[in-house]
C-alpha cells in the first residue's frame, strides 16, 4: 500500500468526483427517507494543501484552485463545501470524500467510512471526530459486501481505490457483481483513472456482461488527444444514478470541463449508459 492521497488531494479528478458525489446525494435527498453513505476507500478525510506532499506535486493548482476561481454558479455547492473547512480566501485545507459526505448529512442519514492504511485510518478518525461518522479499518472490498444491504432502504456506496494492484479492476468487477445481487437498487459510485483507452474498453466490456440495467459511465478527458503513459483524466461508474442527478448532469459536466481544461486544450466530459 504505497499510494498516499495527500500527494493528489484537490486535483482535477477530486474536483469532478466530489462535485458529482454532492450532486448525487443532493438528488437522493429530494426525498425525506434516510440514506446510508458508505465510503470503502476513504483516505484521510482532510488534507493540508500547504503540506510537503501536496506542495511537491502542486496538483491542487490544476484542480480545486481553478474551481474556486471560476465564477460559474454550477460549481457553487462544491466550492462552498471546500470553503466550509477553510477560513482564508484561498483554501489551505481540502476535504476528502468523507468530509464532503459529512457536510451533506441530515439528522436521519448515516455515514460509514473505511480506510485500510493504518496511518490514514488514524488521520481519518481524527478528521471525523466532530461528526457522527463510523470509521472502520478493513479491506475495502470485503467491507463493501459486508455493509450490504444497509439498514436504510436507500444509500450510496463510494468506491475509490488507488489502482496500485494488478487485480484491482478484476476485484471491482467481482465485488460489484456480488454487491448488486445483495442490493439491486442501491447507488454505487466507482472512480477510475483514464490512462490507456484500450484497457478501459476491455474493462467496460467485462462490466457490460454483469447485465446491470442502469449503469452510467462519466468520463473526463483532460486533453484533446491521448497523452501516452500519463494520466489523461478520470471516470466514474455510477450504478442506479438518481433521475434528478442525470437530468442536472449535462450543464454541471460542461462547467467542470471548462473550469479544469488545461492551457491549450478544451477537454471533454461524456456521460453514456453502458450498453447504450
Ligand atoms: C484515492 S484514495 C481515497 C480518496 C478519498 N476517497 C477521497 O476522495 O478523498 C484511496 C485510499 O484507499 C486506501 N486503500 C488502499 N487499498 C485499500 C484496501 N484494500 N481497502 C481499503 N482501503 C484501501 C489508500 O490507503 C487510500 O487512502
Amino acid at each position: 500500500m504505497n499510494y498516499r492521497h495527500s500527494f493528489h488531494a484537490g486535483n482535477s479528478a477530486d474536483v469532478v468526483k466530489h462535485s458529482l458525489l454532492i450532486a448525487i446525494v443532493r438528488a437522493l435527498q429530494q426525498k425525506p427517507g434516510a440514506l446510508t453513505l458508505i465510503d470503502t476507500h476513504a483516505g484521510c478525510g482532510l488534507y493540508d494543501l500547504g503540506g510537503e506532499e501536496a506542495r511537491r506535486t502542486g496538483e491542487s493548482k490544476k484542480g480545486v484552485l481553478r474551481a474556486i476561481a471560476d465564477p460559474n454558479p454550477l460549481l457553487d455547492d462544491y466550492c462552498a463545501a471546500v470553503r466550509a473547512v477553510n477560513t482564508g480566501v484561498e483554501p489551505r485545507f481540502y476535504p476528502g470524500s468523507p468530509r464532503f459526505l459529512a457536510q451533506l448529512l441530515r439528522p436521519q442519514d448515516f455515514l460509514i467510512l473505511n480506510e485500510k492504511h493504518p496511518e490514514d485510518a488514524y488521520a481519518l478518525r481524527g478528521a471525523m471526530r466532530d461528526t457522527s461518522a463510523a470509521v472502520h479499518q478493513r479491506d475495502g472490498y470485503e467491507f463493501w459486501l459486508a455493509m450490504l444491504p444497509p439498514r436504510t432502504a436507500r444509500g450510496v456506496v463510494v468506491v475509490d481505490p488507488p489502482y496500485e494492484q494488478a487485480d484491482e479492476r478484476a476485484r471491482i468487477t467481482a465485488t460489484l457483481a456480488a454487491a448488486h445481487r445483495k442490493w439491486a437498487h442501491g447507488v454505487m459510485v466507482i472512480w477510475y483513472p483514464l490512462k490507456d483507452r484500450a484497457m478501459h474498453v476491455r474493462w467496460k466490456a467485462q462490466l457490460r456482461k454483469l447485465g446491470i440495467r442502469k449503469f452510467l459511465v462519466v468520463e473526463h478527458w483532460l486533453y484533446d488527444s491521448d497523452q501516452p503513459d500519463i494520466y489523461n483524466g478520470a471516470g466514474l461508474f455510477i450504478v442506479n444514478p438518481p433521475y434528478a442527478f442525470t437530468q442536472a448532469l449535462p450543464p454541471l459536466m460542461d462547467a467542470l470541463r471548462a473550469a479544469l481544461a488545461p492551457e491549450g486544450h478544451r477537454g471533454e466530459i461524456t456521460a453514456d449508459w453502458l450498453g447504450g
